[in-house]
């Protein structure tokens, strides 16, 4: 199977700092259509600079990588802006809605956006996200007057609006207590049981556990993999325990 997403050789190095900081050190990494791939390392070790690069929102100072066969790094700042809104989602820890519309219309927007032409089936497709995400009823709400948790959850929305190739997570629980982190990694194993693929970054082992395949990055390179399979309730124990296992021996 061709990968959705693949990085060959990518690196980057931060020249504002003197001396330079290299933060990537040559990643190679594939994702095939449909997975659900978690990716943990201490804080540092470069995580959210390997996510900002996979997904256009920086670009590496060399090394590849391509989407759907399509080359990000040959792409112009409007040809990346245009695909990153077509074809990825990104769930971020916070949402970054816009404070003077309500919850339905931010998750609207972007899709409006990427889809000019069929704002009907946009319309249609972000109010059938809202009722299977559970938060069809607070679509009218400001921002500030939904739960943490729901607030996640139409993050998961906007994120899906525009049916993306792929989604991009960053600590989507990182600012949640573990009752609305368990209520948004039920969303997100709900995203990938879709058949979407999910590129999640996170500090939580339990949270990994859920994901078909986890890396560990240290100082910017990845020196490990596990696989676990298809989640299920039933085997969850099992997983996190194999996880925190795998995570000892990497000195987590
Ligand atoms: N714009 C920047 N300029 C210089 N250095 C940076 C920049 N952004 C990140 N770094 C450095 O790159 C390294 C990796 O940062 P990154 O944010 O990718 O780590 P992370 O694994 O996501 O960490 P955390 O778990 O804390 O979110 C850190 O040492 C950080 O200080
Ligand atoms: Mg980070």
């Amino acid at each position: 199977m061709n990968p959705v997403l693949q990085a060959e050789q990518l690196t980057k190095t931060y020249l504002s700092t003197d001396p330079p900081t290299q933060v990537l050190g040559g990643v190679d990494l594939a994702v095939t259509p449909g997975e659900f791939l978690a990716v943990m390392g201490a804080s540092g070790s470069g995580k959210s600079t390997l996510l900002y690069c996979i997904s256009g929102m920086d670009r590496p100072t060399s090394g590849r990588v391509s989407i759907e066969g399509t080359d990000l790094t040959a792409l112009d700042d409007n040809a990346m802006a245009r695909l990153r809104l077509t074809s990825m989602g990104f769930v971020f820890q916070q949402a970054f809605f816009l404070g003077n519309l309500s919850i339905r219309d931010n998750i609207l927007l972007p899709a409006l956006k990427a889809t000019p032409k069929a704002q009907a089936e946009a319309v249609v497709r972000v109010d059938a996200l809202m009722e299977r995400f559970g938060i069809a009823h607070v679509g009218s709400h400001g921002i500030t007057e939904v739960s943490g948790g729901q607030l996640q959850r139409a993050s998961i929305c906007r994120a899906l609006a525009a049916e993306p190739t792929i989604v991009f997570a960053d600590e989507p629980t990182g600012a949640l207590n573990s009752a609305m982190t368990t209520e948004v990694m039920g969303a997100l194993t709900e995203v990938h049981r879709g058949g979407s693929t999910l590129v999640m970054v996170t500090h939580a082992p339990d949270c990994a556990a859920r994901a078909d395949r986890v890396i560990y990055l240290r100082d910017g390179e990845v020196v490990d993999s596990l696989s676990l399979g298809t989640w299920t309730a039933d085997d969850a124990e099992a997983r996190e325990i194999a996880m925190l296992e795998w995570l000892r021996t990497n000195g987590f």
